[in-house]
């Protein structure tokens, strides 16, 4: 792509870089692919994606290197503390050259403004694959499997629990918001969603008939709700973990909490999940819990995601875009 080409390059920073007509195309895309796992292979040639890891991670390494393989095109994995970046290497150079060699980028790492540094310098498409602030391709295999549960995402509750501040949190705001989803954030003190993404979430809600709450009562939350969500209390990077348990405690997710929830309210985790911590076992390996299905989703909707954003020509539409 030349530079007035990459003016127009789609990126996937965060989960309200797609709109909400946007995102359900990628879902729709993610359900067709996932019926016709093989036959769906727009990166043959083959076309390389390069995955960087600042962080560990099983479940996103593998979904990415296994369906861009599935596309058709070439995984390059790279453990980003081996590659010059882990010598000092600006970001902004590393974009420069990977746009000369690969047809998009794949990066987890920490703050959030880095993979925007990452984006800013990009010719080729860049998709988050988790830092601090946002997991927006876990949500998109979340909503894929709602959707399979419940044949829509639209007017349903869901209902997560736990450290409000983390990535998952962030993003089931921002991304529920998107799908017209109703999203409770049940969360003491000082776990509390950042307020500028709860607000552009409480925005975006307001245009997609769905609503965003911040509570501190469990149970109040997880009444009537369809989906019941948590994470991990201790996330990559954070520490303090003693304290944590005992803050986040009244917030586990058990069978008394999901004996409130709507009958047929499903669990969803991103895993790895830590049981008898944020969720005991019996519920997470209980018949309510749609987990591995979840982890499952992460495939199929991140090549949905990879052959929209790199066959997506048009600049995001303000209006679209909310
Ligand atoms: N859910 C998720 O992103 O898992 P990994 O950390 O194993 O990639
Ligand atoms: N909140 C967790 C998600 C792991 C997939 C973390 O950032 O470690």
């Amino acid at each position: 792509r030349n530079h007035a080409e990459s003016a127009h390059v789609r990126h996937f920073l965060r989960d309200d870089d797609l709109s909400p007509a946007e995102q359900a195309q990628v879902l729709d895309l993610a359900d067709a692919i996932k019926k016709d796992r093989y036959g769906y292979r727009p990166f043959e040639g083959p076309q390389t994606v390069a995955v960087l890891f600042d962080k560990p991670s099983t479940r996103t390494r593998v979904s990415f290197a296994t369906g861009i393989g599935e596309l058709g095109g070439l995984p390059l994995i790279i453990d980003a503390g081996t590659s010059q970046m882990g010598r000092g290497e600006s970001i902004e150079d590393t974009a420069r050259f990977l746009g000369r060699q690969v047809g998009a980028i794949v990066w987890r790492t920490a703050g959030q403004e880095r993979i925007e540094a990452m984006a800013s310098a990009s010719s080729v498409p860049v998709v988050n694959a988790l830092t601090d602030e946002f997991h927006p391709c876990q949500i998109l295999a979340d909503l894929q499997t709602i959707r399979e549960r419940f044949g829509r995402v639209d007017g349903l509750t869901l209902a997560y629990f736990g450290d409000g501040a983390n990535n998952m949190a962030h993003s089931y705001l921002l991304g529920g918001a998107v799908a017209g989803m109703h999203v409770r954030i049940a969360a003491p003190a000082g776990y509390l969603p950042d307020s500028e993404i709860l607000r552009r979430a409480g925005e975006i809600a307001v245009r997609t008939g769905g609503s965003v709450a911040v509570l501190s009562d469990a149970g109040e939350a997880a009444a009537g709700a369809d989906v019941i969500a948590t994470d991990t209390w201790v996330s990559m990077g954070q520490d303090g973990k003693e304290q944590r348990i005992a803050d986040l405690m009244p917030f586990q997710v058990n069978a008394e909490l999901m004996g409130r929830a709507a009958p047929g309210a499903i669990l969803l985790h991103c895993l790895p999940a830590y049981r008898e911590l944020e969720v005991t076992a019996d519920v997470l390996d209980g018949p309510q819990s749609v987990v591995w299905d979840q982890a499952e989703n992460r495939l199929h909707a991140q090549k949905a995601l990879l052959s929209w954003l790199v066959s997506a020509t048009a600049p995001a539409s303000a209006i679209d875009l909310l």
